[in-house]
């Protein structure tokens, strides 16, 4: 089973890639809505809930736990990776590819404050960035009208771009802009329509469904109950737990039941 988990509902864009590259493979999504937000919490507090979420997740049977979440990733994955025998993949901010692409501008990394003062977020800018600029921006209300569905109401919708345009102002041709965190990825239509149409908006999803199928191949073979007979289970933190996310239609169209766990 490939464990998948974040602080709710932004993860599923990850899982929807997850399944679109290996649709045989069980999966069982954690969303962590008692404790969401991530992005402004201690690193400490953010350690302690992944930790705990591991240990959960490995208790059910994953093969290999995605951190489906920036914010854990660059706070807790070197910690995650010493304590625990199984392999992690983590999603960060897609730098070295925005970099690397054929657009000449500025990388703009749209992210939480816990992401953007990670020493991981450092080390990626000095590693990849390759002399570009690179503009980290923190918009506070960005991961909260995902949670709750409300991104999908015109006004909240008119709110994320007007917040978006004064943050970011007018972005010189060729800019890119980096989706740093996975809530963000059910905004990119908004996002587009706030910025010039020449703003290339980047998002992890599939390279981070291509580095599951890399770790899981070198395990052995990906399906483990067969076509046909796939699990997909959502868990939950909270008693209300997904139940606005489902109901936005974030999951995809039949979702499973989401269970609430209690994370011990
Ligand atoms: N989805 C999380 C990320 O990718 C952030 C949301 C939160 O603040 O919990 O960073």
């Amino acid at each position: 089973m490939i464990g998948v988990f974040d602080s709710g509902a932004g993860g599923l864009a990850i899982l929807r890639e997850i399944k679109r590259l290996l649709p045989d493979a069980d999966t069982t999504y954690l969303a962590d809505t008692g404790a969401f937000p991530y992005g402004d919490k201690s690193p400490e507090f953010v350690i302690e809930r992944c930790t705990r979420i591991t240990r959960l997740l490995i208790g059910r049977g994953a093969r290999v736990i995605v951190l489906a979440c920036n914010t854990a990733t660059v706070v807790a994955i070197e910690q995650l990776r010493n304590s625990f025998d199984i392999p992690f993949v983590g999603v960060e901010p897609a730098i070295k590819v925005a970099a690397d692409g054929a657009n000449p501008g500025p990388i703009f990394v749209l992210m939480t404050a816990n992401t953007a003062a990670g020493a991981k977020y450092t080390s990626l800018v000095e590693r990849h960035a390759g002399g570009r600029t690179v503009r980290p921006l923190v918009i506070g209300m960005l991961a909260a009208v995902v949670e709750d569905g409300s991104f999908q109401q015109e006004e909240v919708a008119t709110e994320i771009r007007r917040q978006v345009k004064q943050t970011l102002g007018e972005l010189p041709p060729g800019s890119q802009v980096v989706l740093g965190c996975t809530h963000y990825i059910f905004l990119k239509d908004i996002l587009q329509t706030a910025l010039d149409q020449g703003v290339e908006i980047l998002e992890p999803g599939a390279a981070v469904a291509r580095q599951v199928e890399r770790v899981l191949s070198s395990q052995g073979p990906i399906t483990t109950t067969g076509p046909g007979k796939k699990k997909n289970i959502l868990l939950a933190t909270s008693a209300e737990g997904l139940s606005k996310a489902l109901a936005a239609g974030l999951a995809g169209a039949a979702p499973p039941p989401c269970e609430h766990v209690i994370l011990s």
